[in-house]
């Protein structure tokens, strides 16, 4: 099964997809989480996704796509995935298709959560991150018991170098411009799911949940 979680930067699609890869027992790819990966490994495709990163600009469609079909290739991803932030462009969304048609699959839905821009800006600003795995957590809505350290591994949290306001503001905007068509592209498919993502995340969960579950009826 293949679900993608798709809003703009903030609205919760990391957060969610860790929660319902837990509970439907699938795999969440992230390509946030695997460039970052790259630039932490210091790679060559993290050398060249690291500037666009900074710039909150999005990485070019053909080296993107390479990397996530080659992740969801790899055998933990035999059942499926969940998407966070992959596809993001109209090409992507049709290579994505075409790979996926190429293995008799399809995208069971596409949930999009819908944040107001003041709630985004409110969670980048406040957003910490552990260094080890990833693990999200906010210094009001979600915070670590020890402050700076995660939960779950002990290891360090750290703020994402672009939640700095300005390349907030311009993630936002390469969103609205570039990502927000998928929105009526889903629909069209009869794939969009949409859920009111300012709830508390347990909630959205719930939701997400329940729309998916209904998505399996025949
Ligand atoms: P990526 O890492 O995908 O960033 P993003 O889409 O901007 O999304 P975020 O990770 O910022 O937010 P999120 O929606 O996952 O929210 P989260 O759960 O963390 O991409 C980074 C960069 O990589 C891009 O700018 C681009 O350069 C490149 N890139 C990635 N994919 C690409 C692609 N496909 N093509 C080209 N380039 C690509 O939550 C945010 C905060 O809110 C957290 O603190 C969390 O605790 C809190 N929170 C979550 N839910 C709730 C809630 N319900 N109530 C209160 N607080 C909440």
């Amino acid at each position: 099964m293949y679900v993608v979680l798709l809003g703009p930067p903030g609205a919760g699609k990391g957060t969610q997809a860790k929660r319902l890869a837990q509970a439907l027992s699938l795999v969440q790819v992230s390509s946030g989480d695997l460039f970052r990966e790259h630039l932490k490994n210091q790679t060559e495709l993290g050398t060249l996704a690291g500037g666009y990163l900074d710039r909150g600009a999005l990485v070019p469609d053909d080296v993107t796509i390479q990397m996530v079909t080659k992740r969801l290739a790899q055998p933990d991803c035999a059942r499926g995935a969940i998407l966070d932030g992959f596809p993001r462009t109209t090409i992507q969304a049709e290579a994505f298709a075409e790979w996926l048609g190429a293995r008799g699959e399809g995208i069971r839905a596409v949930a999009q959560l819908r944040v107001s821009e003041a709630a985004l800006i409110r969670r980048l600003s406040g957003r910490r991150t552990c260094r080890a795995a990833g693990h999200i957590y906010h210094v009001d809505f979600h915070p670590p018991a020890a402050p700076g350290v995660c939960d779950v591994d002990g290891s360090e949290l750290y703020q994402r170098e672009d939640d700095r306001p300005e390349t907030v503001a311009r993630r936002i905007q390469v969103y609205l411009a570039q990502t927000a068509p998928l929105v009526e592209h889903y629909r069209r498919q009869g794939l969009l799911v949409e859920v009111d993502g300012e709830q508390p995340a347990q909630d959205v969960t719930l939701e997400l949940r329940k729309r998916l579950e209904r998505k399996d009826d025949p």
